[in-house]
């Protein structure tokens, strides 16, 4: 991944910027990086902060190859797997792994190091689209945290003590995202079920099932399903696993 690579030293946010290029035609592998987003974009409707010149953003453009079925889950697959992939690129560059807090946040010390938000376009007529958007706290450090994260966010070089080469690290994060979303884009996902399985800080641990217009529901979380879905064994009640589409 990354042949084609677009470094912008700013744009609104690199998802959308690929979005225009990817309807221009633009290849499976594409990559939009910005050193600047104005208006980055989180996931469940949030915004994305990053400061110039600190962080690592960047897009990835994949084109799918199979029509979506009802019995394969591959498309659930591309980020969590996206996620494994970012995990294991960071560990390749600073020698520390993150780990994974379901769907596909970054954690370093139980902060968060990075999200990822997959953007898709889903018809049955054709083969899926997706735009995988990576945002990575790398060279901010403490003091330059904005106020409400400071105590649940991290970057690399609070964690490791030393600035890290941005150049390095998306070079190790393409490749280990070719290496882990290839075989899924091929309908293959027993590999990306492992490997997020021993990645994911929040199997084992307890967690809470937020619903719209109900109170919140105390489980244990116990796995993650061949669909994506967190399996949750229900504390409240003494009722099977429910699956968890947010928590
Ligand atoms: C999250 O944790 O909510 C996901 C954050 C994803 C941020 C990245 S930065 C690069 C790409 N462009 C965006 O606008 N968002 C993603």
């Amino acid at each position: 991944f990354g042949r084609h690579l677009h470094v912008l030293s700013q744009t609104d946010s690199t998802n959308s910027a690929l979005l225009k290029l990817a309807q221009a035609g633009a290849e499976h592998g594409t990559v939009v990086c910005a050193d600047h987003q104005t208006a980055g974009r989180g996931r469940r409707g949030r915004s994305w902060f990053s400061r110039p010149g600190d962080g690592l953003c960047f897009s990835l453009l994949l084109r799918g190859r199979r029509l979506l079925s009802d019995d394969v889950h591959w498309p659930a697959w591309v980020p969590l797997a996206s996620g494994t992939a970012v995990a294991l690129g960071i560990a390749d560059t600073v020698a520390i792994t993150p780990q994974l807090k379901w769907p596909n946040d970054l954690l370093l010390g139980g902060r968060k190091l990075g999200g990822i938000l997959s953007e898709s376009l889903l018809t049955t007529q054709s083969p899926p689209f997706f735009i995988v958007g990576i945002g990575l706290n790398v060279n901010l450090p403490q003091k330059d945290l904005p106020e409400d994260l400071h105590d649940t966010a991290t970057s690399l070089i609070m964690a490791t003590g030393r600035p890290v080469d941005r150049a390095r690290l998306l070079s190790n994060i393409l490749e280990r995202l070719e290496e882990q979303l290839e075989p899924v884009l091929d309908g293959e996902i027993a590999q990306a079920i492992s490997a997020y399985t021993g990645l994911c800080a929040t199997i084992g641990r307890q967690v809470s099932i937020e619903f719209a217009a109900a109170p919140p529901l105390i489980g244990l979380a116990e796995a993650v399903a061949p669909d994506g879905a967190l399996l949750v064994q229900s504390l409240s009640s003494s009722s099977g696993p429910r699956k968890a589409e947010t928590v």
